[in-house]
């Protein structure tokens, strides 16, 4: 990854007394004083993963200074450990060390670790400081961005969690260049997202420089993770707690939850769930007239060119479908509610598909196995 030429850049999330700043650039985890300026005092833990802790909590430790009460908690890894099990730990950890509300946690890794450290903040002590560090793509342009924390329960994804903003958020890009190949295309999925739910600009750029983004360029993955941070932000600033337009943010994700909860957690990526949900419903929104062949196709060969699945599993039948869609957190009564396009730009939440419909169509959408 050629880093040197790429400037550090800053935005904020706009939340009143709770706002903070996203800084994105490469290097930043060791950049000196930047994590040190958002720590609520002087004691800070650190959670982090197996994978990541050799990789990056040196630099990171090294960038806070020696002048704090700084400890690690080293979690395994994996969607399947993302529990009120795993988050217990944590709560352990903090009172076993005795750290008061003073404290900063400090979530370093992707959405799983930034999801549990958040919770775990969220009600230790009822709140105290957390600060994000992102290290898949995903988690840089999506998860910890808006403090939607929590964790997985058997009978469904993200059930159980609280929305607890963090004092900042410190992007490193420099940490994608360790990212599995397959990691970065769920990320980009999370990507295309945006682009698809309202910035056809921004589609259309990242149709033409999917290919440079793959090969890690990382001025042009600092810019994709700016625009996307941009986005969320905006949305997040106008509606904070998903009363309304939030819910865009679900673009695929209904689709995607129910595939991870009947595959089993971990087995497909939330990134690649949520790219054959977005391609699902691209054909849901051309089957309710309001998409073009040829917009669906564009759908489809952009997240074809970031490497991600345009069907559902094969053994996922309609009722499988169902049976997860139903309990979905949008949906506000008997209705599933889900998040489809009116044009490729312009998502829109509907909760009026027909259920017959829907059911046929879930019957007959494309199928295969997830080949990785
Ligand atoms: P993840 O946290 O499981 O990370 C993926 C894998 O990559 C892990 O094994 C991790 O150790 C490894 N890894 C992380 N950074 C690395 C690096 N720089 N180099 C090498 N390996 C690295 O997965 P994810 O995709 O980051 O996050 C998915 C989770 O995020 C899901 O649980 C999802 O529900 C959640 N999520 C939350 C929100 C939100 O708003 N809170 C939004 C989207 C997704
Ligand atoms: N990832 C969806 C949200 O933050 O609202």
């Amino acid at each position: 990854m050629n880093t040197s030429s790429v400037q550090p850049r800053s935005l904020d999330v706009a939340l009143g007394e709770r706002s903070y700043p996203i800084h994105v650039g490469a290097g930043l985890l060791s950049a000196p004083g930047l994590l040190h300026s958002h720590l609520a005092g002087q004691q800070v833990l650190i959670v982090t993963s197996e994978t990541i802790a050799p990789l990056y909590l040196q630099s990171l430790k090294q960038g806070l200074g020696d002048d704090l009460e700084v400890r690690e908690l080293i979690l395994p890894d994996g969607e399947q450990t993302k529990t009120l099990a795993t988050v217990t730990r944590i709560w352990d950890t903090l009172l076993e060390l005795g750290f008061n509300r003073r404290c900063t946690l400090i979530a370093l890794g992707g959405g799983v670790i930034g999801d549990m450290t958040g919770y775990a903040a969220a009600c230790y002590q009822r709140g105290v400081a957390f600060i994000q560090v992102p290290t898949t793509l995903l988690s840089q342009v999506d998860s910890s961005v808006g403090g939607k924390t929590g964790v997985n329960h058997p009978l469904g994804k993200n059930m159980i969690g609280a929305f607890w903003q963090p004092r900042a958020v410190v992007v490193d890009t420099a940490t994608l260049a360790s990212l599995p190949v397959r990691e970065l295309s769920a990320g980009l999925a999370e990507v295309i997202k945006y682009g698809l739910i309202r910035d056809l600009d921004f589609l259309a750029w990242l149709e033409r420089h999917m290919i440079e983004l793959r090969k890690l360029d990382d001025a042009l993955l600092s810019e994709a993770v700016l625009r996307s941070c941009r986005i969320k932000a905006d949305i997040v600033a106008e509606d904070e707690t998903e009363q309304g337009v939030r819910a865009l943010l679900n673009l695929g994700h209904t689709f995607g939850h129910a595939i991870e909860a009947h595959q089993g957690y971990g087995h497909w990526l939330h990134g690649e769930a949520v790219g054959a949900g977005m391609y699902l419903a691209a054909l849901l929104s051309q089957r309710l007239g309001w998409l073009a062949e040829v917009e669906v196709e564009r759908v489809g060969s952009v997240l074809a060119a970031a490497e991600l699945p345009l069907a559902a599993p094969e053994n996922m039948d309609a009722a499988a479908f169902l049976e997860h869609m139903r309990r979905d957190k949008k949906n506000l009564d008997a209705r599933i509610r889900l998040v489809l396009l009116r044009g490729l730009g312009d998502a829109c939440i509907y909760d009026e598909t027909p259920p017959a419909l829907l059911e046929q169509f879930l019957q007959e959408c494309p199928r295969e196995t997830l080949n990785k």
